[in-house]
């Protein structure tokens, strides 16, 4: 039998912190009701940074605490709604900057729920022993399919991105048990319809670097709010019991950042404290895939995870999709000094230059072969 541990793990936010007193002097609203209603103080919004270099640092600091190489990752899954092309995937982007030469890559939509689906496609890959190890990561560029006219949206999402590497062992434990669920007919509920505008207002040109805005997120709020907190505590405990456990083994619940409400309730229908969950949307607001695993560097960072703690990921969103994990907690990170971690970003600028050089030479290559349609033509002259 093979099990999948969390080995790594590591998130990315932009630095351009955007409070509720900014977004206030820019749509009907104010602090007060913004933080009481969903427990969010502040967001971070993407300048330079893109979904795939968010997700690029993210994992480069998850294998940096696997103390992995590049060249030995075998899958790279990232969770998003906020890729920059439909294809190539993010995943691709990434494992072209991270120069994760014999590795597959491929992205996954399942919204807020996605890195926990990530999660679990990872765990069956290494279960099966199709790949020795993944990294799963969730990264998103919210900020460029916000509506900043609509308050009711505009005061929720953040960018950001975070990532786990996963990797085989014999020994039980890690990933122990996954449940996923979705229901379609309530897609309206939360959507992004992924048609292409330019014209959408935005709060100020520096939330737009490139002036882009590709569809809008719109939602239900108070149906989206029902939805959450009747079937979250549901596959919690579905989730807990697959792993043979118990509520009361659980040492802490990690869940969508999505509101701090959502989470009240729900721990008051499991019948828990609500200090069993980890929350950090104060500081982050809503970065749908990504807030999982950036909640999860951040619980570790607060020591609120000892080895053989269990603990749970549970995620929910668009779809609709909801989607829980129970993992064992059995990692010790590896110190890691500060020249080790710069030597080993040392093999990223390695990276970008093989990159360089090999589109340098397939464009050679283009230019030097001959076009088919000269071939066919000196074909006919013969
Ligand atoms: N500032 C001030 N007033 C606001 C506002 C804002 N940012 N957003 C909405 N309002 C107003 C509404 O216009 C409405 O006014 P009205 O009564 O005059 O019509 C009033 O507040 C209540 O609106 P409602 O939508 O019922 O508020 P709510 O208590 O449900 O809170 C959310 C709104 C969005 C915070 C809440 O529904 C929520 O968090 N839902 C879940 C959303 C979520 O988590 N989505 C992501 C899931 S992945």
């Amino acid at each position: 039998m093979l099990y999948a541990h969390i080995a790594g793990w590591g998130r990315f936010l932009p630095d351009r912190v955007l409070t509720n007193d900014e977004i206030s002097r820019q749509v009907d609203t104010d602090h007060e009701w913004i933080y009481s209603r969903t427990g969010i103080n502040e967001r971070r919004l993407a300048q330079g940074e893109t979904t795939a270099t968010m997700a690029f640092e993210a994992a480069a600091r998850a294998l940096a605490r696997a103390d992995m190489h590049p060249s030995q990752v075998e899958l790279i899954i990232v969770a998003t709604a906020t890729a920059e092309y439909v294809f190539p995937a993010t995943a691709s982007l990434v494992q072209d900057y991270l120069g994760a030469t014999r590795a597959g890559a491929f992205d996954l939509s399942a919204a807020c729920s996605g890195f926990v689906y990530g999660l679990s496609m990872a765990n069956g890959a290494i279960q099966s022993g199709s790949v020795r190890n993944a990294i799963v990561i969730g990264a998103e560029r919210l900020s460029l399919v916000t509506d900043w006219t609509d308050r009711g949206t505009c005061v929720l999402f953040g960018d950001g991105a975070g990532a786990v590497v996963l990797k085989r062992s014999h020994v039980p434990g890690g990933i122990l048990a996954t449940t996923l669920r979705s229901d379609g007919s309530g897609a309206d509920m939360l959507s992004l319809p992924n048609h292409h505008q330019n014209n959408i207002p935005f709060l100020a040109p520096e939330f737009s670097p490139n002036g882009q805005h590709v569809g809008k997120i719109t939602m239900n709020g108070r149906q989206v709010f029902r939805f959450a907190t009747n079937n979250v505590p549901e596959i919690i405990e579905e989730t807990v019991a697959k792993a043979n456990l118990t509520m009361k083994d659980v040492s802490l619940i990690i869940p969508h950042q999505a509101n701090v409400r959502i989470i009240e309730n729900v721990a008051r229908k499991l019948g828990v404290p609500d200090t069993l969950f980890f929350t950090n949307l104060d500081k982050v607001g809503n970065t749908s895939a990504a807030s999982i695993p950036i909640a999860l560097s951040e619980a570790v960072k607060a020591n609120r995870l000892r080895p053989d703690d269990v603990v749970v990921l549970v995620g929910f969103g668009g779809g609709l999709t909801w989607a829980a994990s129970v993992v064992k907690w059995d990692v010790t990170p590896p110190d890691v000094t500060l020249l080790d971690r710069e030597w080993k970003r040392a093999k990223y600028v390695w990276a970008r230059g093989r990159s360089q050089a090999r589109r340098f030479f397939r464009q050679m290559g283009a230019r030097l072969s001959r076009s088919p349609n000269k071939m066919i033509e000196s074909g006919r002259k013969k």
